[in-house]
Order: structure tokens, then C-alpha cells, then sequence
């Protein structure tokens, strides 16, 4: 919480220790730098950058820091004590959990971008900076520059949330996008984000989901108030999708893209939240302003009872958008270190995070059968005895083969999957093509 100054006020000055300074750390050194007049004017603090961790200090970096800042020796920032507080870009697990953790043991305050980190050992250092009182802010490390931390942990901390549906990995959503408008194929539309920067060598992080159950589990834990931790999320990547997948959706009316769902499942009240979270590629009605969301962009769409349906738009990577996240926490934090106050996560229980085979799911299908009579009949047969409900068919004829595409109602994940493993064994079906689920399409 920021307030102007009077005029008389003197300057207090904040003293940050950076460990890591790659796009995101340089672009937040050059916004400290062309914004300092502005964060001055309108906190009465001026925020500077006095020492940087980096693996090679004898790089050449477009930052405007004089070379003495620079040092190898992370632990060594953080325990500085002309170091007020730390901003955490170093990314993974090691040492990062260490060296946050020492600072918030310390009394600093920490600004972090790291999702890995507080995905997978978020409970201990939430507790950490409640206990010694000072900001752990992290607003960089899901959907990058959006504001969506600050708005889920303030603006509607007592909203009842049903559900979070959000685009919150920028390499799957350009490499749909490229599929969708150009026709590419999954391996063509790969190799031009990798081209882009978008996508790692090994861009296994991003298109198999790793990277967005890491941020659906912080959303998860923000919005219910109870720890999700990343390998508790169910994640399906997107490189089964094809083309001809995305055209069949089009036609339907559905955009496929790569889709985040965290959900109220029960629970609450005196007892542990029940959550539902799940990473996974699903067709979205060309209706549903998540359908409209293209290239790298991220976007997340909140439904509460209260509030209604919120959007958030924007750039979910990249120096800096990323950096303009990181600068809102830091000059927060700063403020909060001068008055002596903190944001404070408060108690946080551990979530029951209901299982895949428990929730329920409309789906597209996609199947090959033979092309002979009673077929769609023995088809459609183990639908009903599987208690799976068909919403919309297709059928196009082949000659010796049809394709076969249902659209189901909503319906359990584990009745779906004994539907699909009786029509693998039936000699009638030659291939189940394509199982995608269905989002945003209520019936
Ligand atoms: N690789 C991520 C993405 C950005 O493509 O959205 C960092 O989380």
C-alpha cells in the first residue's frame, strides 16, 4: 500500500540485493532507473540497486550499474546488511529456496518471479515471511506481467471464486495460434517459437505442462487459501493436437487452446478447501473471450458469485513485462520495509486436491470405425453403457472407413475413459483419433 508524502518528508532510500541478472534483472535495473523521479515523487522512497549476484560478473551487460555491485556470491548479497531486501531472479528450486529463505529468517523483505520455487516449497516460506513479518510478493511468477497476485490476495480475498480459467503459458498458446490461423503442424509451429525465443531447446516445461501446473498450483493456493503444491496438478501437453483437430473444432465453433482450470470442488468452512486443478489442451466456445487470445499473450478469466466474471490480459513473459511485475513488489515491499508493515498470506492449510478420475468433463472424440451397418449403433451403445450422454454426432462416410465425432455432455473423467477403452477393444474401431476435453461450454 502506497501513499504520497508530504513535502517535507525526507527520502528514505531502500537498498536492493539482486541475485540474478539476466532480461527480467536488467530490465528492472533500467525501470528503477528511468522511473526513479516518479517512485520518489509518489512514495517518498527512493528504491536502489546496491549489490547483484551473477554467475559471471565479467559479462557484458546492457545494465547501468557500476561494476563493483556485481559479485558470484548470492549468500553474500543476501546477508549483507546494507542489503534491505532481496529480489530473487536466479529461477529453480536450488539454491534459490535457501537463499530466500535466509533472507526472510533475516528480516528482509523478498521479491521473487520463481513459480518453481513456490509451487513446490511455497508453504515453508509463506510461513517464513509471516513469522518474521516481512513481504514475500511474487507477482512475476504466474502470467508475468499481468497484475494477478495483488488482485487475487487483495481485491478479492473474500470473493466466493468458483473457478479460475486462464491461458497462462505463452509458448503453447503461439504455437496453437500458429496452427490455428496458418495451418501449421504442431513440429513446424515448435520449431518457429523456438526461433522466437518462446520455447526452450527442450521445450518439454511448456508444451507438456509443466510449467502452467506450476502456476495453476499458486493460483490454486491464493485464490483457496490452502497450499496445492505442482505435482498434485493434473497437466495433458498439447503436442497430440493436430491440425485437422483444430479445423473439425473451428467448424464446431470451438477454439482449441492450452487451458489452466482451478475450481471450488467442496470442502471449505471449518475444514480443508477441496480444489479441482487441472493443465490440459480444450476446446473453448469461439464465444468465450479465452477463445480470442492469441500468440504469446496469457489471459485469465475469474467467475465468483459475487464479483462475477473478470478478465486479465496480457503478456505472460518476457524482460520487460516481466520486470514491470517484478517492479510493482518491489516498490510495495519497499514501502511496507519504511513503515514497518508487511502483506501477510495468513494461515495456510493444505488443499485436497480431488483426483482426475473424480471430476467430470464434456469431450470432444474423434473416432475411425469401419463404414457398415450397425456400427454407429454399437458405437453410440457403450456411450450409454458407460452413462456417458452424447450431445452432438457427425458422421462423415469414407467408403471403407468413417470418421466418427461426438461431442459428450458433461460427464465423469473415469466413465469417459471406460468408454474409450471398450471402443479400443471393438474390432469395429480402428483408432480413437483424438480425446480433447471441452471447457466454458456449460450444458
Ligand atoms: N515459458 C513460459 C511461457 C514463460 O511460455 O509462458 C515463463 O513462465
Amino acid at each position: 500500500v502506497t501513499t504520497a508524502p508530504a513535502s517535507t518528508t525526507p527520502i528514505e532510500r531502500v537498498t536492493i540485493g539482486l541475485l540474478g541478472c539476466g532480461t527480467v534483472g536488467g530490465a528492472l535495473a533500467g525501470l528503477l532507473h528511468a522511473q526513479r523521479s516518479t517512485i520518489v515523487a509518489r512514495t517518498g522512497v527512493e528504491i536502489v540497486i546496491g549489490r547483484v549476484a551473477v554467475r559471471d560478473p565479467s559479462k557484458v551487460r546492457d545494465v547501468d550499474l557500476p561494476a563493483e555491485v556485481f559479485t558470484t556470491d548470492t549468500m553474500g548479497v543476501v546477508e549483507d546488511p546494507d542489503v534491505d531486501m532481496i529480489v530473487e531472479l536466479i529461477g529453480g528450486v536450488d539454491p534459490a529456496r535457501g537463499l530466500v529463505a535466509r533472507a526472510l529468517d533475516l528480516g528482509k523483505p523478498v521479491v521473487t518471479g520463481n513459480k518453481a520455487l513456490l509451487a513446490s516449497h511455497g508453504e515453508e516460506l509463506y510461513t517464513a515471511a509471516d513469522a518474521a513479518g516481512v513481504d514475500l510478493l511474487f507477482e512475476a511468477a504466474v502470467a508475468g506481467a499481468i497484475p494477478l497476485m495483488r488482485p487475487l490476495r487483495e481485491s478479492l480475498v473474500g470473493e466466493p471464486v468458483s473457478r479460475v480459467m486462464g491461458i497462462i503459458n505463452g509458448t503453447t498458446n503461439y504455437i496453437l495460434t500458429k496452427m490455428s490461423e496458418e495451418g501449421a503442424s504442431y513440429e513446424d509451429a515448435l520449431a518457429e517459437a523456438q526461433q522466437l525465443g518462446y520455447a526452450e531447446e527442450d521445450p518439454t516445461a511448456d508444451v507438456e505442462g509443466y510449467d502452467a501446473a506450476a502456476k495453476a498450483a499458486i493460483i490454486a493456493t491464493i485464490v483457496y487459501g490452502a497450499i496445492v503444491q505442482a505435482d498434485e496438478v493434473y497437466h495433458q501437453g498439447i503436442s497430440d493436437i493436430t491440425a485437422d483437430d483444430i479445423a473439425v473444432a473451428a467448424r464446431l465453433g470451438y477454439a482449441i487452446k492450452a487451458i489452466a482450470v482451478v475450481e471450488a470442488a467442496g470442502g471449505g468452512g471449518d475444514g480443508p478447501a477441496e480444489v479441482a486443478v487441472r493443465v490440459h489442451p480444450a476446446l473453448v466456445p469461439v464465444t468465450h473471450p479465452l477463445a480470442s487470445v492469441r500468440d504469446s499473450f496469457n489471459a485469465v478469466f475469474i467467475e465468483g458469485d459475487a464479483v462475477g466474471e473478470l478478465m486479465f490480459y496480457g503478456r505472460g513473459a518476457g524482460g520487460a513485462p516481466t520486470a514491470s511485475a517484478v517492479l510493482g513488489d518491489v516498490i510495495d515491499a519497499a514501502v511496507n520495509h519504511i513503515n514497518g508493515s508487511s502483506a501477510r498470506i495468513g494461515p495456510l492449510g493444505r488443499a485436497i486436491v480431488r483426483p482426475i478420475d473424480e471430476l467430470s468433463s464434456a469431450y470432444y472424440l474423434s473416432l475411425a470405425v469401419m463404414d457398415r451397418p450397425g456400427v454407429l449403433a454399437r458405437v453410440a451403445d457403450e456411450f450409454g453403457r458407460h452413462a456417458v450422454s452424447i450431445r452432438s454426432m457427425e458422421q462423415h462416410g469414407l467408403g471403407d472407413e468413417a470418421r466418427l465425432i461426438f461431442i459428450t455432455h458433461t460427464s465423469q473423467e473415469s466413465a469417459v475413459q471406460a468408454t474409450l477403452a471398450a471402443l479400443r477393444e471393438l474390432d469395429i474401431v480402428s483408432d480413437v483419433h483424438s480425446v480433447i476435453r471441452v471447457v466454458g461450454d456449460e450444458d
